[in-house]
C-alpha cells in the first residue's frame, strides 16, 4: 500500500483525545486534528508504522480507502463490490469486519458485517476462484465500516489486534485497568519518570508497568509479536526494522516503582506480568494494605484506580476511600496523587479538596478522575476547610 500525505484516523478512549494529540505532536505528526473518541493526521506509511509502534493512548489506526452512499443492502453490497480488493487482499488472507452504526438506513451491525463479506468475498471468488475466509477471532486482515446516515466509510485496520493487547498481560486480574487508559492517565497525570511512581492498590500491576515503560523510554508496541499492516501487500520490512530501531532520547530513571495490594493472588499476578514484560527489576510489589503501606520518601506520583465497591459494600467501600485520603494527608508529603473511580460518593470520603478533575470511562462505567496536592500549604488549608 501506498502512502503519502494520507489521512489516518487514530481511535482512543473517551476523554483521552488531548493526550492522544499531545503524543502525536511529540511524534512530528502533521495535520492533527481532534475528533470524538479519535484523533486525524496526515501521514506516511512510516508514519503509519510509528502511529502503531509508539503511540500510548491509541486503541487503533484506520487507513481510509474508499467511501460511497448507500440506502439499503443491495447498494452497500454494490459499493462494495466496485472497489478493487485484490489490491489489498490475498484469497488465502481470512478477514473480520466491524461497523460503527450512526444511520437511520442501516440499524443491525452483524447483518452489515456479513453483507460487507459477501461483496468482498463474491469479488475474490469471481475473479479467482478461491475465497479468503473469516476468522472473527484471529483474522489476518480487519476492515472497518463507518455508516452515518448514508454515508459509508470503509477503512482499513492496521494495527489487529487493539493496541491495548500489548502483550506482556498473561495473569488475569478480576477488574485490570486496560493498557491504554492506564497509560492515559500517568500521561493526564504528567507522568514523565521524574520522582516516584506508587500504586498502593496495584491489582495486577497495569499503571505500574505503564509507568515502567514511560519511565524508561520503552515503547508501547516493543512486546506485540505483530501488527496487522504487516501481511498487508506491499509491506516494507526495512522500513519498518527503521521504526523498531529509532533512536529516541529519555533521561536515566532514578526513583521508585512501588505497587501494594492487599490480595496475595493479584500480587503474584502483578509480578507474573513484570515478568513477562522483563520489568521486574524496576518495580518492586509489595503485598500489604494501603493502611499500611508507607510511600517512598521524596515525593512523586501516587496514581491509583481503588475499587468501586461492585464487590465491596457500604460503608466498608467509605471507610476504604476514608483511610486513603487519611494516608494521603499523613504519609504522602511532596506527592501529587491521582485517583481514578466509578464511585463518586465513595470518592468525597477521600476528604481532599481536589485540584484537577477530569471525567474518563472506564469499559463502560463513568468515572471521575481526581488530582490532589499534597504539599504542606495545601493539606493546612484543606484540614481547615
Ligand atoms: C480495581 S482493582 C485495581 C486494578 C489495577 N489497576 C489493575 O490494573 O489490575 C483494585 C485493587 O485494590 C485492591 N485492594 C482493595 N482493598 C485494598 C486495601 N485495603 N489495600 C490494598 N489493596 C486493596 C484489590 O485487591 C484490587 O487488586
Amino acid at each position: 500500500m501506498v502512502l503519502e500525505n494520507s489521512e489516518l484516523i487514530i481511535k482512543t478512549f473517551q476523554g483521552l483525545e488531548d493526550v492522544l494529540a499531545q503524543e502525536c505532536r511529540q511524534l512530528g505528526f502533521r495535520d492533527i486534528e481532534i475528533l470524538n473518541r479519535a484523533v486525524k493526521i496526515n501521514g506516511s506509511l512510516k508514519d503509519l508504522y510509528r502511529a502503531n509502534y509508539f503511540l500510548r493512548t491509541a486503541i487503533k489506526v484506520l487507513v481510509p480507502v474508499f467511501s460511497f452512499s448507500a440506502r439499503n443492502d443491495e447498494e452497500l453490497y454494490d459499493g462494495i463490490k466496485k472497489y478493487d480488493w485484490l489490491d489489498v487482499l490475498d484469497p488465502s488472507m481470512t478477514l473480520a469486519i466491524e461497523c460503527v452504526l450512526h444511520s437511520e438506513f442501516f440499524t443491525h451491525s452483524k447483518f452489515i458485517a456479513q453483507k460487507t463479506k459477501d461483496a468482498i468475498v463474491d469479488q475474490i471468488r469471481d475473479r479467482t476462484k478461491r475465497r479468503p475466509r473469516v476468522d472473527l477471532e484471529n483474522p489476518d486482515f480487519r476492515i472497518s465500516l463507518h455508516i452515518t446516515e448514508d454515508k459509508i466509510k470503509v477503512f482499513l485496520d492496521s494495527s489487529g489486534d487493539p493496541l491495548f493487547k500489548r502483550g506482556y498481560r498473561i495473569g488475569l486480574h478480576q477488574a485490570p485497568l486496560n493498557e491504554v487508559l492506564a497509560a492515559g492517565l500517568l500521561l493526564i497525570a504528567g507522568w514523565k519518570g521524574k520522582g516516584n511512581l506508587v500504586d498502593p492498590m496495584c491489582g495486577s500491576g497495569t499503571l505500574l508497568i505503564e509507568g515502567a515503560m514511560i519511565a524508561h523510554g520503552l515503547p508501547p508496541g516493543m512486546y506485540r509479536e505483530k501488527f496487522g499492516f504487516e501481511v498487508w501487500n506491499g509491506f516494507d520490512q526495512d522500513l519498518y526494522s527503521d521504526v523498531t530501531e529509532e533512536d529516541y532520547h529519555h533521561d536515566k530513571f532514578v526513583a521508585k516503582i512501588v505497587g501494594g495490594d492487599i490480595s496475595q493472588k493479584n500480587i503474584r499476578i502483578a509480578r507474573e506480568n513484570l515478568h513477562r514484560s522483563s520489568l521486574f527489576k524496576k518495580v518492586e510489589l509489595v503485598n500489604e494494605a494501603m493502611e499500611t503501606f508507607v510511600p517512598p520518601s521524596g515525593g512523586g506520583w501516587m496514581v491509583t484506580n481503588p475499587p468501586y465497591g461492585d464487590r465491596l459494600k457500604m460503608p466498608e467501600i467509605n471507610n476504604l476511600y476514608g483511610s486513603l485520603g487519611s494516608r494521603l494527608k499523613h504519609f504522602y508529603k511532596n506527592y501529587q496523587a491521582w485517583v481514578l473511580s466509578g464511585n463518586m460518593s465513595a470518592l468525597k470520603n477521600v476528604g481532599l479538596r481536589p485540584s484537577f478533575k477530569k471525567n474518563l470511562v472506564n469499559g463502560s462505567i463513568p468515572c471521575l478522575y481526581s488530582k490532589y496536592d499534597l504539599y504542606e500549604g495545601s493539606l493546612k488549608q484543606s484540614k481547615r476547610q
